[in-house]
């Protein structure tokens, strides 16, 4: 019979495993110094065994938990069946699932592709192909300063932060950055050389900023006067996350976009990104301008299925969980002078401080709670699309262990 490993043999496989990373892995990532083994539902545990309650949820991937029966079971029977096809044949499932996403994004054609920065390039692709058909000098895009797209060469060329493009330049030309949510900076930029015009609805990476109302109609009216794509990025704030499918449905009535790039929780942790097209835009791409090998896979299309059914139920008790949650921040907010602001939609929601938020994610990590911290100061909480009241009450009494913490690191800071 073998007996159940000790703590110390433990320690020993997860040191094994960080530093066989070190020697052979590209040093691009800077790694919190855990090595997670399982998940189930809202916690994960690390080889040690050790439980987290997980309010990152592999930044905003893993929307429901971990090892949900219903996915884990499609999971099981697809892989018994067939789990690629490339893109020569057709396989069950694109078919439904860009019939699924048109009726809840109000667009019309989907393009399958497997991240978010690879879905991001299309939209890029279809978005220069547009303007091309106009003119050739119909090519700049106009995108938000301290926004995220992604990592490719075309995303990063319209990502709104110097410290991600600066290593790469020179990079796409043609991209001209505004401030988010000034309307008049947009109406200064677009014209007719614009081609496409890319809205990240919530920045996350940047620190959770919503858009405004008033900004997203400005950026559609300009869209429409100059004959440009008006190209929303829900690749963190939707599907689902703001407690809609997409977070330009927050606004009433809806603001479409021509195109709609999403990824992240789209197949549970199995690959997935999309852009959604009207028919407008879609008409930019012919046969053979774009593909991809692996995007749309029979696997990952079957799991987004399955996600989608799970998703409609989910959605109400999204935006009350949210509620919930931001509700016992802003108690926190009151009883910590640190805490500047509380803000987000439904499940994505930010923590703004006065201070750099690292330490605050290491001393969560050592009680037992997962977060982030992104543009040094904004704690960024992503949970779990069926996150409980009890779990957020868990999670909101480690954080204000956490606070306590850093406020008595504060007090003995000499002044
Ligand atoms: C808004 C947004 N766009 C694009 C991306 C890039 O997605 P991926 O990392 O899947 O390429 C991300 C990733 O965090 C994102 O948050």
């Amino acid at each position: 019979m073998s007996s159940a490993p000790t703590t110390q043999e433990n320690i020993a496989v997860a040191e094994r495993i960080k530093q066989l990373e070190r020697d052979y892995l590209l040093q691009n990532y800077s790694r919190y110094p855990l090595v997670l083994h399982r998940g189930k539902g809202c916690h994960v545990y690390d080889t040690d065994g050790k439980r987290y309650l997980d309010l990152i949820a592999g930044i905003g991937v893993n929307a429901l938990g971990y090892a949900h029966p219903r996915i884990t079971k499609v999971i099981r029977e697809q892989a018994g069946l067939i789990l690629h096809t490339s893109n020569l044949y057709y396989h069950e499932y694109q078919g439904p699932l860009a019939q699924r996403l048109a009726k809840i994004s109000g667009l019309e054609r989907t393009f399958f592709a497997n991240t978010g920065t690879e879905a991001m390039e299309g939209a890029l692709k279809m978005v220069r192909a547009h303007g091309g058909k106009i003119s050739p000098e119909k090519h700049e895009i106009v995108s938000l300063e301290n926004s995220f797209h992604g990592r490719t060469l075309g995303s990063l060329s319209i990502t709104g932060q110097e410290k991600y493009r600066k290593d790469f330049e020179p990079l796409l030309t043609g991209v001209k950055f505004v401030p988010q949510n000034d309307v008049v900076a947009l109406e200064q930029v677009v014209c007719d050389r614009t081609a496409g015009i890319v809205i990240e609805w919530i920045q996350g990476e940047g620190g959770i900023n919503p858009m405004t109302h008033q900004y997203a109609q400005k950026a559609r009216e300009l869209a429409d006067r100059y004959n440009a794509l008006l190209v929303f990025d829900e690749i963190q704030c939707g599907v689902g996350r703001p407690g809609k499918y997409f977070a330009y449905q927050m606004t009433d009535p809806p603001i479409l976009p021509d195109v709609m790039v999403a990824a992240k929780p789209l197949a549970c942790g199995i690959p997935l990104g999309v852009f959604v097209a009207n028919e407008k835009a879609a008409a930019a791409i012919g046969p053979g301008m774009h593909g991809s090998t692996f995007g749309g896979g029979p696997l990952a299309c079957r799991v987004a299925l399955e996600f989608l059914d799970i998703l409609d139920e989910l959605l109400p008790h999204i935006q009350e969980m949210g509620a919930y949650f931001r509700g016992k921040l802003e108690e926190l907010h009151k009883r910590f002078a640190f805490i500047k602001e509380v803000r987000g939609h439904g499940l994505m929601i930010g923590v703004e401080l006065a201070m750099p938020g690292k330490q605050m994610v290491l001393d969560a990590m050592e009680l037992g709670l997962l977060m982030n911290c992104t543009h040094d100061t904004v704690l960024r909480f992503l949970p779990p699309y069926t996150i409980t009241e009890k779990e957020i009450d868990r999670g909101v009494s480690i954080l204000k262990k956490v606070f306590q913490m850093a406020k008595k690191r504060g007090q003995e800071q000499p002044s």
